[in-house]
């Protein structure tokens, strides 16, 4: 199959990528991260998330990024939403896209929302049909799409299954997650194709996490098979509390340097990238995690030297 001739980057960073900081990230480094983001070009930046506080602390100022960030034209500022309680925060919040989490694995289920597949699917019906109602958009995940920290193996019908489920009750686009980011290429595919055979594969989404390094290798198998959004976090930022080990997601630079070198536009300025990437690093007290930034600020120093 031809590669597709466009591709969509959701960027993660914001939420994703710190949701698992232990350090105290301040709200107002949020807001600018996600205004440098902003600035790269980056059309979807995902903000935060209205979960439980003592589940995830370092989210607990969701309202206060919502309310501080500065939204630009043409810029979805989606936030992740768990339930009711969530959904009427957000709404008050002024957000105007919503995600809501579920999982192909039953214990990561339990782990990270506290009950089972079936009844996050009830929980999330309620909260897509009142979005509808305030003209928000609904974005879906299923996480643990190759594998799950407490079950291991996961079946791409299991995947396909949970995925429809939040297509069919109003999703317009569902992500399939690799939360532990052990999938291989031909693993990746063969999730794919399962998944699109219950949803259209242009309402599909790829957000890999790149423990094992194979996220830009199987992001490129699933531009193979047809998928042509992806998730990504700007400087490889992140991992989930409730997947022990699992690091971030598949760093933003590394995807816009693949679809560049594709000849794929984006639309993104990388340079831009790179430098939130560096700030947000020197703000976490970190080198850049991800290859791109790293050789691409060595090049800028050589050539500056
Ligand atoms: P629970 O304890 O079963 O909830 O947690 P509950 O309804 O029994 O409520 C317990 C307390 O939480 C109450 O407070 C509620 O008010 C409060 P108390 O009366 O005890 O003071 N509460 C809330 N507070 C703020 N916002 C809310 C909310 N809901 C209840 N929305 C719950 C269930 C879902 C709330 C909890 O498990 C939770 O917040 N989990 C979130 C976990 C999370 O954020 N994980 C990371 C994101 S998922 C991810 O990273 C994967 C992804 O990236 C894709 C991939 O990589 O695969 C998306
Ligand atoms: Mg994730």
């Amino acid at each position: 199959m031809a590669l597709p001739s466009k591709v969509r980057i959701v960027e993660v960073g914001p939420r994703d990528g710190l949701q698992n900081e232990k350090q105290d990230v301040p709200t107002a480094t949020k807001v600018e991260l996600i205004r440098r983001l902003g600035d790269a070009g980056l059309k979807s930046i995902e903000a935060t998330a209205f979960v439980s506080p003592r589940w995830v602390p370092q989210m607990a100022d969701a309202a206060e990024v919502m309310a501080t960030i500065e939204r630009r034209e043409g810029v979805a500022y989606p936030v992740l939403v768990p339930n009711m309680k969530g959904f009427e925060a957000a709404l008050a919040a002024g957000a105007k896209e919503i995600a809501v989490f579920g999982a192909a694995s039953e214990t990561f289920s339990q782990k990270n929302i506290n009950c089972s597949i079936a009844e996050s699917l009830e929980r999330f019906r309620p909260v897509v049909a009142a979005a509808k109602d305030a003209d928000i958009r609904v974005r879906g995940y299923v996480s643990c799409v190759l594998g799950c920290p407490y079950q291991g193996e996961v079946k791409p019908t299991a995947v396909a299954e949970v995925a429809w489920a939040l297509f069919d009750m109003g999703c317009y686009e569902v992500s399939l997650g690799d939360t532990i980011g052990s999938g291989t290429p031909e693993a990746t595919k063969a999730m794919i194709e399962a998944a699109a055979r219950r949803v259209p594969l242009k309402m599909l989404a790829g957000h890999y996490h790149d423990t094992y390094g194979m996220a830009v290798a199987n992001i490129y198998a699933s531009l193979e098979v047809g998928l042509s959004v992806f998730d990504a976090a700007i400087g490889g930022l992140g991992g989930c509390p409730y997947a022990a080990g699992a690091s971030g997601n598949v760093a933003t630079e590394d995807v816009v340097w693949l679809l560049q070198g594709l000849g794929l536009s984006t639309g993104i300025d990388l340079d831009k990238l790179v430098e939130a990437a560096a700030w947000i690093s020197q703000q976490l007290g970190r080198e850049p995690q991800s290859k791109v930034a790293r050789a691409h600020i060595a090049r800028k120093a050589a050539l500056a030297a």
